[in-house]
């Protein structure tokens, strides 16, 4: 199967009542372990890159290993998204890269610090998805601003800062024609998300729930969605890490907002957490070993395992099968015949 749009991959879920998980990815054993991940569990899949991924492992090496990934696993629905796009320009090139979905972050100005107004991100969303759809290629956009900071990205400070309006949320669905909305309920990107088992009060399923009922029909995204397993910090601070106690976001959690319109499920320190404390046992254990295959082995098979069970608690399991890929020119003709919809359907207050 070539790579599909995200776009398809949500209708998709949304008619399975599933969410899907997108892994972030910045060398060949991560994108390993996705694939590996989701052909032992038959699960479609997304596998994205941030802007600081796209520098680190360079366009064109992310690229070919994306359609590596894609030609080895014909039988798994792909899609190639990029997380976090802070500008136009940035999706522009991702979509010339072949990119076959795009977020644009414009809850956030370019430099990806200082939070935008909704006008300015209402803007440059727009932009975005009139150039994107025009190609076939589907567009996140976010409205509300998450917490924390992650390779200089990120307003920093907590989750609770600006935490999505819903009418707003309406509003921007509406005027913007994304495919896919990510919200903000409270969720910070890290390891640092909250200090104690997180409760209403500080993770706004609530919130989730007022926007899902306003937009029936929309695919929601929940970002700063790792886990942070208590197991993998346990792992990273026996072998000599030095992680402060923290919680992340419990998958109960997510699986409820599966249940209401959550179909994009991003997850990346989670298996940061995994690959290195199966790298710093090794290192400890073995201090005489110095070939890189003999920590990278081990710290993709924990990413693997992670990803695989992430996979079975969102749904996907089990759902590769389910249809065929629509390419991408076709995805293009479907925009252009309306025959995908891009008006949100709106419920009254
Ligand atoms: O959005 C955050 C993801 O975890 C990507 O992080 O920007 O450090 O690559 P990054
Ligand atoms: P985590 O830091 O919780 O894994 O979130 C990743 C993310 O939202 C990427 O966009
Ligand atoms: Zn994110």
């Amino acid at each position: 199967m070539a790579l599909v749009s995200t776009r398809q991959l949500l209708d998709e879920a949304a008619k399975g009542g599933y969410g899907v998980g997108a892994f972030n990815v910045n060398d060949m054993e991560q994108i390993q372990a996705i694939m590996w991940a989701a052909k032992e569990t038959q699960s479609p899949v997304i596998i994205q890159a941030s802007r600081g991924a796209r520098k680190f492992a360079e366009d064109n090496y992310l690229y070919h290993l994306m359609l590596a990934a894609a030609e080895l696993n014909p039988d798994i629905p792909l899609a190639m998204h990029l997380d976090h796009g802070n500008s136009y320009e940035t999706c522009e090139s991702a979509i010339k890269l072949g990119f076959t979905s795009v977020m644009m972050d414009g809850s956030l100005k370019a430099d990806g610090k200082t939070p935008a107004t909704f006008e300015e991100n209402v803007e440059v969303t727009r932009k975005v998805v009139d150039y994107a759809h025009e190609r076939g290629v589907s567009v996140e956009g976010e409205i509300g601003v998450l917490g924390g900071i992650e390779d200089g990205h990120g307003a920093g400070g907590s989750g609770l800062d600006h935490v999505t309006d819903p009418d707003q949320a309406v509003e921007f669905a509406e005027l913007t024609g994304v495919d896919s909305l990510a919200i903000a309920i409270g969720t910070s990107h890290g390891a640092y998300k909250f200090t104690k088992k997180p409760d209403g009060s500080v993770l706004k399923m609530d919130l989730l729930l007022a926007i899902h009922k306003r937009l029936p029909n929309t695919h929601l995204v929940m970002h700063g969605s790792s886990s942070v397993p208590k197991d993998l910090q346990d792992i990273i601070n026996q072998y000599g890490g030095k992680l402060k106690e923290t919680w992340g976001v419990p998958v109960e959690e997510i699986q409820l907002g599966i249940k209401n319109g959550v179909r994009k499920i991003n997850v990346d320190t989670d298996n940061r957490l995994a690959i290195t404390g199966a790298i710093r046992k090794v290192f400890a254990e073995s201090p005489e070993k110095f070939d890189p295959r003999d920590y990278l082995t081990p710290a993709r098979a924990a990413m693997q395992k992670v990803v695989a069970q992430r996979m079975v608690q969102f749904g996907q399991a089990g759902h590769a099968g389910d249809y065929k890929a629509i390419s991408i020119p076709d995805m293009a003709k479907g925009y252009a015949s309306g025959l995908l919809v891009t008006k949100p359907l709106v419920a009254a207050k």
